[in-house]
């Protein structure tokens, strides 16, 4: 199977599947729990369908978006995601001049693998800088002016992650940072030597978001450790009005599923919030961001940008998204799989189909541009 034969989604899975030694396969693909909220998120998508218009002169889509200040040729990006350089040797780089070429957004993960102001000096594309709070408020600000100096677009703040998601499928391989692996993970290192070639004879393992401003007292960086020692569970609505004052530009909040926290999002001050539940990672059982979008949008929608993700493998499920009033959608393993299967050509070829999706799928609709598509579009099963 080669990068030319993938026409979609699953496609790209597949490819990732064979190529990744299955612990790192794991820990893309895998959710919390029973998985059942991460099935939800693309499952929510059938329960809606679209109803089209005809004869409108479709000639010529427009299918840019502005959110929080940022023009996208695209109405969707690239959700902040840990570890890129793990899926492939070339991740965030990657991933990051794919965005730049189809003219979207990226954003970088605190617990990124290439740092952010080597990407904010390559592409002038809009950047995200998706960050955890930490106890110590002192390093929040020196990290926040950090992100500020090198010219981030937007700061978004995942809330969901309050305490980690339990992720079975890890537990199973031993997939952590640094590796601890069991007996059967270390196994399928061993048959996927090709992963295992380029893991060392490219750049080191780091994660230069915090490289430079955590001491893990010498010993190598557990992620695990970060999130129990470093984060902060007591993080309150306070600190986060704090935090957008401090910042002083668009400030996103990634994570929000209720309507109260979403009105609470525009009272301190958000520019933008994502409905989000984390791909599935974090609180299983929580419901589609799909199914939860339409309420918040009525709540906040005119106050501040309504994101979403979660669960989008389609341009039509982009089109369903925006049609209930999200006003662009981010996508996580839509572009790690063709990130792990084949580098930034990976992640183009997918960008590219999804462009392709989006504009047959509003030509089909009978828009012209992303303002057309409205709930009038739409009838719930
Ligand atoms: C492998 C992986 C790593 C992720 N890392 C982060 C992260 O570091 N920070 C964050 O806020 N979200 C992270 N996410 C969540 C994504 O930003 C996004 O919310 C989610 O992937 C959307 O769901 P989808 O994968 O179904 O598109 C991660 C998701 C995946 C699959």
């Amino acid at each position: 199977m080669r990068l030319r034969n993938c026409h979609n989604f699953h496609d790209f899975r597949e490819l990732a599947r064979r190529r990744l030694p299955k612990p790192i396969f794991d820990y893309i693909a895998g959710a919390a729990d029973d998985e059942a909220t991460h099935r939800q998120n693309t499952v929510g998508f059938e329960r809606c369908d679209l109803v089209p218009n005809v004869l409108r002169g479709v000639e010529a889509v427009d299918t840019s978006v502005k959110i929080m200040g940022q023009k996208l040729a695209l109405p969707i990006y690239c959700s902040p995601t840990a570890l890129q350089r793990l899926f492939h040797h070339t991740g965030e780089r990657a991933v990051a001049a794919a965005a730049a070429k189809y003219g979207t957004m990226f954003g970088v993960s605190s617990l990124g693998t290439v740092s952010l102001e080597e990407l904010r000096k390559i592409h002038h594309t809009p950047q995200v800088y998706q960050f955890y709070f930490h106890k110590d408020r002192g390093l929040n600000k020196v990290m926040m002016q950090r992100a500020k100096h090198a010219g981030i677009d937007v700061m978004m703040l995942t809330v969901d992650s309050i305490t980690g998601g339990n992720r079975e499928r890890d537990l199973r391989t031993g997939f952590s940072i640094p590796f601890r692996l069991t007996y059967a993970g270390a196994l399928q290192f061993a048959i996927k030597p090709m992963w295992g070639i380029n893991y060392l004879t490219h750049e080191s393992f780091k994660l230069p978001q915090l490289d430079d401003h955590i001491n893990m007292d010498g010993g190598p960086v557990s992620i695990g450790r970060y999130f129990t020692e470093m984060l902060d569970p007591a993080m309150s609505w306070a600190d986060v009005a704090e935090m957008v004052q401090t910042w002083n530009g668009q400030f996103c909040l990634k994570g929000v599923m209720s309507v109260a926290d979403a009105k609470r999002a525009v009272d301190i001050g958000c520019t933008g919030i994502v409905v989000s539940n984390h791909g599935g990672r974090q609180l299983d059982g929580s419901r589609a961001s799909i199914d939860q979008l339409a309420e918040i949008v009525d709540a906040v929608g005119d106050k501040l940008d309504v994101l979403m993700d979660g669960g989008v493998q389609r341009g039509t499920h982009v089109l369903k998204a925006l049609s209930i009033g999200a006003k662009a959608v981010g996508v996580g393993r839509y572009y790690l799989y063709p990130l792990a299967a084949a580098g930034q050509l990976g992640v183009e070829r997918a960008l590219d189909l999804m462009k392709a999706e989006i504009v047959r799928g509003m030509k089909l609709m009978g828009c012209t541009s992303v303002s057309q598509l409205s709930r009038g579009n739409l009838r719930f099963r």
